[in-house]
């Protein structure tokens, strides 16, 4: 194969953003075609990415190895047909949660490798489903896209821990914090779609699932709409004993932060403190926040998708699992339960031996 022909399936804002990155910064893939509900959109974006071309409507001009080429995006109005289709590869799946599992089920009858945006499907039972399904296929064509794992911080901190360097790890610290979300953000998406990320984190980083979580729900901030549980505190217990806390507060009104702080036997380590240039200039002193994840993130987004498009090339996949989305819907699951009652609940997760043979 001589690069890969992507189809990415829901042109939204993470789409639109990994559609730049095939076209602009991924080596060996190239955008063979895009989807959305709204089909405008989806010509908008073929369209935009056109208007930097030397090559008529439907294509963009992009270098690779110092040659300049053209590339024809095609735009698809059915995100079923993008995923059967002939000149399709590969998939990234960036349409809202609620529409992954039938789109998943085709990426596997078609035998298509696809990267999917977190979360993996809306609940526990359909994710196990997607993990079944491609089990029974013998290989593993999905990748979920929980990005944290390819920042440069998180990895250097798993590595830490990894080394043992520090002892056990005990304790993780994580503060998950937005500019504003949209009043349509309810208390559910702040657990669903946000503190999915450190459910993920809280996993990978301990190497342990996680078995029970509360969610404690503070006074709101006045700042959002009635009924919706903005911040919201919530601790892990983990399989080994270990606990993770994590305060998500998706309309913080400064900027964008995510921290963590891993706390061992013998000292701790933090990421995410944002140290880049601190200037002093017109009687201040400090630094810039991120205003959004795109920006705080860029470098993590790109190292995953292009270490996607490789593992895809060898027929791998390099990166979350079908089955460590399965366990982060779990995990959501009971702290959506949680949300309700501020009472600690079990995960109820499936047998891993069991459903992996
Ligand atoms: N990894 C991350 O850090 C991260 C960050 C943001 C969003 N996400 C995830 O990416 C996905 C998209 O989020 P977003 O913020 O880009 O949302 P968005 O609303 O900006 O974009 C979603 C797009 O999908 C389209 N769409 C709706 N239903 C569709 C369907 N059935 N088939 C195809 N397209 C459909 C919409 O028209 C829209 O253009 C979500 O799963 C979200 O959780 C991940």
């Amino acid at each position: 194969m001589t690069e890969l022909r992507v189809g990415i399936v829901g042109v939204g804002v993470m789409g639109a953003d990994h559609a730049e990155r095939i076209v602009r910064k991924t080596a060996g893939a190239r955008l063979a075609a895009v989807s959305d509900a709204d089909t405008g959109r989806a010509e908008a974006l073929a369209g935009r990415l056109s208007e930097r071309s030397t090559a008529g409507s439907a294509s963009t001009a992009r270098h690779s190895g110092g040659t300049a080429y053209a590339e024809t995006v095609r735009v698809v109005e059915d995100p079923m047909e993008l995923i059967a289709a002939d000149d399709v590869d590969a998939v990234i799946l960036a349409s809202p949660g609620f529409a992954h599992a039938d789109q998943l089920f085709a990426c596997l009858e078609h035998g298509k490798p696809v990267l999917c945006e977190k979360p993996l499907t809306m609940d526990a039972a359909s994710a196990l489903r997607v993990v079944e399904a491609e089990h029974k296929l013998g290989r593993q064509l999905i990748q979920v896209g929980f990005m944290r794992r390819f920042d440069p911080e998180y990895a250097a901190l798993k590595q830490l821990l990894d080394s043992g360097d520090l002892g056990r790890t005990l304790l993780l610290h994580n503060v998950h914090r937005n500019k504003s979300a949209s009043p349509t953000f309810r208390s559910e998406m702040i657990v669903r779609d946000s503190m999915v990320h450190e459910v993920d984190v809280a996993r990978w980083l301990f190497g342990e699932e996680i078995t029970r979580i509360t969610v404690h729900t503070p006074t709101p901030t006045s700042l959002v709409a009635d009924g919706v549980l903005d911040p919201q505190l919530a601790v892990f217990e983990l399989a080994n004993g270990a606990l993770a806390d994590v305060e998500v507060f998706v309309n913080f009104q400064v900027g964008y932060e995510v921290r963590c702080e891993a706390v061992a036997e013998r000292g701790s380590a933090t990421i995410g403190l944002g140290s880049g240039v601190f200037t002093r200039a017109g009687q201040q002193w400090g630094g810039t926040m991120p205003a959004d994840f795109r920006v705080r993130f860029e470098q993590a987004y790109d190292i995953e998708v292009q270490r996607w498009v490789d593992a895809t090339v060898r027929g791998e996949i390099d990166g979350p699992s079908a089955w460590d989305g399965y366990a982060a819907a779990a995990v959501c699951e009971a702290g959506l339960e949680s949300l309700g009652t501020g009472k600690p609940v079990d995960v109820a997760l499936a047998d891993r031996g069991e459903v992996l043979g």
